[in-house]
C-alpha cells in the first residue's frame, strides 16, 4: 500500500507532522522522495542501524551543491565553505579531533557547575513574569533561558543575543531547505555575519585569554595544529546554534505537552520528582530536531532495496520515536514511562548530541520550576511554529495561568 507524500515544508505539516509520521510508518515506513532526491526512512530500527553504520557518510555537503541552481550555488560558497566545517558535516578521521574536546567541555561536570546558575537565571526570568496571566513561554523562558547559557557560556556579550539568533535562524533554515534561493541568501548573510563575529571575538582572546569556551577552543588550536582557525569558527557558528534553538523548542514543547495533557500536568505537580523522566518523554514525544541527513558511501541493500552510492537519506528522528513497535502506545505522553529503548532525539551513534546533558538540565531546572511557580496552567492559544522541520521549534506557546 502507498500513502500520499507530504510535502515536509507546508505549514500545516510542521504545525502537527504526527499524523504523517503514523501513516507513513503504518505503511511505508521507508521510500524513495523524487521531489526530495533522497531515501527518507522512519522505523525505529532502520533509523537506528543508518545512524551507527560507518557506511552512511554524514558529510552530504557535495551531493547536495549541485542541486542548487547554479548562479546561486557559486554565489554561496562561503556558507558552504563555513558549513563544511561543523563537526555536525564531518566523518572521521576529522570528526573526532573536533568532537573529543567539545564533548569534554560539555561534560557531566562541567554541568554539572553550571546548574546553579541556569536556576537563578530561570528564576530571574520566572520572577518577570511572576503576576502575569497569560505567558508566551518562549519570550519569557524557553528562549532566552538557552541563549544566556551558551553565550555565557562562550564568553559571549548578553546583548548580542538577538543578532545571534537571528543568524541561527537563517542557517537552522538552510539546512532544513537547502534549494531554496532566498533561503540560501539569508544563510549566506548570516554566515558572513558570524564569520566577523567570531573572529573578532577570537582575536581578543587571542590577545588576552578568557575564563571562556571560545578561548578553550583557541588553546586547542595552539595544541593541535591541524586544526585551524576556519575549524574554531565553524565549530562556535555550530555550539551557539546547537546550543539555544534546540533547547527552546524543548522546553516550549515539553510545557506545551503538559498544557495539553491535563493528567500528566498534575502527575508531575504532585510528584516533582518525576521531572528527568517527564523530559526524557518530552523529548521522545515531541523532540527538537524531526530529521537529519546521511550520505549512502557504497552501494548497499538494505531491506532488500539497492541504494546507491551518493544517495542522500533523510533520517526521521521524530518518527522512530512513534514507532509503536519500539515503544507502546507510541501516541500517548506518558511522563511515567519505561522502556528499554533509548528514543533518538540526541541522535545516535558518533554524532550523538556533544549537548544533551546540557540541553536536558536546562529543560529539567526551567520546566520543574515553571511548574513549581504555576503549578495549575492550560493552553491559551495554538502554538505557533518557525517555518523549518528539522528544528521544529515554537516561536510562541501562549499559556493562561489559574490562581486559586
Ligand atoms: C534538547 C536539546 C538538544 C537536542 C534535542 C539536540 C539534538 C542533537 C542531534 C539530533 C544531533 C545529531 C544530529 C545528527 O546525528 O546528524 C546533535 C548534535 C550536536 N549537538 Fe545537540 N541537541 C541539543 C542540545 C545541544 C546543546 C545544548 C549543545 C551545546 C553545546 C549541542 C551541541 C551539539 C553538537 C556540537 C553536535 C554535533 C555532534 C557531532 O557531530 O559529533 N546540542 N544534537
Amino acid at each position: 500500500m502507498s500513502v500520499e507524500m507530504p510535502n515536509w515544508n507546508d505549514a500545516s505539516v510542521i504545525a502537527n507532522p504526527y499524523p504523517h509520521y503514523r501513516k507513513l510508518l503504518d505503511a511505508q515506513p521507508f521510500y524513495w522522495d523524487p521531489t526530495a532526491d533522497a531515501w527518507t526512512i522512519l522505523g525505529y530500527r532502520d533509523v537506528a542501524g543508518m545512524l551507527k553504520d560507518p557506511r552512511f557518510l554524514t558529510n552530504r555537503m557535495k551531493v547536495f551543491l549541485p542541486r542548487i541552481p547554479e548562479e546561486t550555488r557559486n554565489r554561496i560558497k562561503p556558507l558552504i565553505d563555513t558549513m563544511a566545517h561543523f563537526m555536525i558535516y564531518l566523518d572521521p578521521p576529522e570528526h573526532g579531533r573536533l568532537r573529543t574536546p567539545v564533548v569534554k567541555a560539555f561534560d557531566t561536570r562541567v554541568v554539572k557547575n553550571w546548574r546553579a546558575r541556569i536556576e537563578v537565571v530561570t528564576a530571574t526570568l520566572l520572577d518577570a513574569v511572576a503576576q502575569n496571566d497569560v505567558i508566551d513561554l518562549v519570550p519569557a523562558l524557553a528562549y532566552p533561558l538557552p541563549i544566556t547559557m551558551i553565550s555565557e557560556m562562550l564568553g559571549l556579550a548578553a546583548e548580542d543575543a538577538t543578532q545571534l539568533k537571528a543568524w541561527t535562524n537563517a542557517v537552522a533554515a538552510f539546512i532544513d531547505r537547502t534549494t531554496d534561493p532566498l533561503v540560501a541568501q539569508n544563510a549566506l548573510e548570516a554566515v558572513a555575519g558570524f564569520r566577523g563575529y567570531f573572529t573578532k571575538a577570537i582575536e581578543e582572546r587571542r590577545a588576552a585569554p578568557r575564563e571562556d569556551l571560545l578561548s578553550y577552543l583557541l588553546q586547542l588550536r595552539d595544541e593541535h595544529p591541524d586544526i585551524s582557525d576556519d575549524d574554531i569558527i565553524g565549530n562556535a557558528v555550530l555550539i551557539l546554534a546547537a546550543g539555544h534553538e534546540t533547547t527552546t523548542a524543548l522546553t516550549g514543547n515539553g510545557l506545551l505537552a503538559l498544557a495539553r495533557n491535563p493528567d500528566q500536568l498534575a502527575l508531575l505537580r504532585e510528584n516533582p520528582d518525576l521531572i528527568e523522566s517527564a523530559v526524557d518523554e518530552m523529548l521522545r514525544y515531541d523532540p527538537p530536531i524531526h530529521r537529519t541527513g546521511r550520505l549512502v558511501s557504497e552501494p548497499i541493500e538494505w531491506n532488500g532495496v539497492q541504494l546507491e552510492k551518493d544517495k542522500r537519506v533523510s533520517v526521521f528522528l521524530a518518527a522512530a520515536n512513534r514507532d509503536g513497535s519500539v515503544f507502546p502506545d507510541p501516541d500517548r505522553f506518558d511522563i511515567t514511562r519505561k522502556t528499554t529503548a533509548k528514543h533518538l532525539s540526541f541522535s545516535f551513534g558518533p554524532h550523538y548530541c556533544a549537548g544533551a546533558g546540557l540541553g536536558r538540565t536546562e529543560a529539567i531546572v526551567a520546566i520543574g520550576e515553571f511548574v513549581r511557580r504555576f503549578p495549575h496552567f492550560e493552553l491559551e492559544s495554538e502554538p505557533v511554529y518557525v517555518n523549518n522541520l528539522t528544528l521544529r521549534c515554537p516561536g510562541s506557546v501562549k499559556v493562561r495561568v489559574k490562581r486559586s
